[in-house]
């Protein structure tokens, strides 16, 4: 056994409310995918949280509990769902019109649980996601008001449901890309930016300060900048909150950050890599305006970078040609397809190729993402961890680090980091995979 300490964690007693900042195709397919669970109609795939194990101690000690009993974590029964969006649609209406579940295996049998949870007025700004219109929007003299607003929200849906915490998460279409300005480097200088008005704060940003004043946990599920500046980390730093992001890794890219690490490690080298996508859904179709897709290709083609090092293998990368696109094509739906073409070579340059052809659906991708993190985030908040969760990086694309780090991109990395920080929490000895012990008998 281990002789390290356990942290001290409230329990996970009471309701856990799970606030969706958009009611679209991911957030409707987690809340009704739980709701399917929940009643046995279906099974948790693709969700650590529910499925996954952790092994403890040495290999020899046959011991690998499931990570839900091994760390308290919040139970599906006790989450109650609630959402904004600009669309007025109730989350029946919403998950058919997203088309991913089936209507009648499971949309139909939970509907009067789906038409129940009605979205909240938004905050909303065409300027920030301008293929979007809606009516379902709240008004407000300034951009404090507004967040004052969400602070309402909050905690009326707490004090309604009868919860004992909460967490957002923000599932809402990719906003312009904004880089950080001086309205971001203090959050004296985001709360006047807030007063006057300014631009570089988009709704995303509104929330996100609301959430990190009500002492509630913010996972941010698309590339917006959203939580990702100084005054953002100094105020979940003051109030004691946990944030994190960014964007959602599901498909492409979780390829991408698996086979990468492969050529790396094998020292082989990549003279391309070419990433298109397809997709028909609504977020196609909001990252078919430029600006939102900027934000999204930032935060796609910024993995090979990290992971590939070509500053220290410019023989190997340093010439690596890098490109991504996304097509909207209304008629696959949420059912995207994500092409990768990998040009490498080998031993004295010979060149070869990999072809990927990923037939997904995005939603169903997500989904589990969405759960996990908000059992995982309301663990950091219950266990003290404020700021920065980059023990969460393995669900991003782009994760959030400290100021002066680099983001750590390799999934495998990244699992290792998540399941070593579970063993820290519960006073468990680290995994180093080093194993001389089973072979020295001194
Ligand atoms: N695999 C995936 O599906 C995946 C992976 C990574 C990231 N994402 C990101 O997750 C987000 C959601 O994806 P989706 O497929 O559900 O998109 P969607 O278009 O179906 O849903 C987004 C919803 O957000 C709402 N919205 C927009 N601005 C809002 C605001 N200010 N406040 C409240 N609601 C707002 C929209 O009206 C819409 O209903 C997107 O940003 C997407 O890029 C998705």
């Amino acid at each position: 056994m281990a002789d390290q300490v356990a942290r001290r964690i409230a329990p996970a007693e009471g309701r856990l409310g799970v606030l969706c900042v958009g009611l679209g195709a991911v957030a409707t397919t987690f809340i009704a995918g739980v709701e399917n669970v929940r009643r046995g109609g279906g099974r948790p795939i693709g969700s650590l949280t529910q499925m996954g194990t952790i092994r403890l101690g040495k290999r020899t000690e046959g011991r690998a509990p499931l990570i839900r009993d091994f760390v308290s974590l919040a139970s599906l029964d006790d989450l109650v769902f609630g959402a904004w969006d600009p669309v007025p649609d109730d989350a029946y209406t919403a998950a058919v019109k997203a088309g991913v579940l089936d209507r009648h295996e499971h949309l139909e049998p939970i509907g009067d649980f789906l038409k129940a949870l009605k979205p909240m007025p938004a905050v909303f700004d065409q300027h920030y996601v301008k293929r979007l219109e809606g009516k379902n929007v709240k008004s407000g003299k300034s951009k404090r008001e507004l967040a004052e607003a969400l602070r309402k929200d909050i905690r009326d849906f707490k004090s309604k449901h009868g919860c004992s915490r909460l967490v957002i998460v923000w599932c809402a279409s990719t906003e312009i890309f904004i880089s950080p300005g001086p309205a971001h480097w203090t959050l004296d200088a985001f709360e006047r930016a807030m007063d006057a008005g300014d631009p570089s704060i988009a709704p995303s940003m509104l929330y996100a300060w609301a959430a990190l004043m009500e002492g509630v946990p913010f996972a941010n599920g698309a590339p917006n900048l959203t939580c990702d500046f100084p005054a953002m980390e100094q105020l979940a730093k003051e109030r004691g909150v946990a944030i994190g992001g960014k964007d959602f890794k599901t498909g492409q890219t979780m390829v991408k950050t698996v086979l990468s690490p492969m050529f790396k490690a094998r020292m082989l080298g990549v003279a391309g890599w070419y990433s298109t996508n397809i997709l028909g859904n609504r977020d196609g179709e909001v990252l078919d305006d430029p600006e939102s897709f900027k934000t999204k290709e930032e935060s796609k083609l910024g993995v090979l970078e990290y992971i590939l090092q070509p500053a220290l293998y410019p023989e190997l990368y340093g010439n690596l040609f890098h490109k991504v696109r996304i097509n909207y094509y209304p008629p696959r739906g949420d059912n995207k397809e994500g092409w990768d073409n990998i040009d490498i070579f080998g031993w004295l340059g010979y060149p070869m190729q990999i072809k990927v052809d990923f037939l997904c659906r995005d939603s169903i991708l997500a989904a589990p993402l969405v759960l996990d993190l908000a059992l995982f985030f309301d663990l950091a908040q219950r266990a003290g961890l404020s700021g920065i969760q980059e023990w969460l990086s393995f669900y991003f694309k782009s994760p959030q680090v400290a100021p002066g780090l680099y983001p750590e991109h390799d999934l495998f990395i990244q699992q290792t980091k998540l399941k070593n920080t579970l063993r820290y929490l519960m006073g468990e000895e680290q995994i180093t995979h080093l194993g001389i012990e089973y072979y020295q008998n001194d």
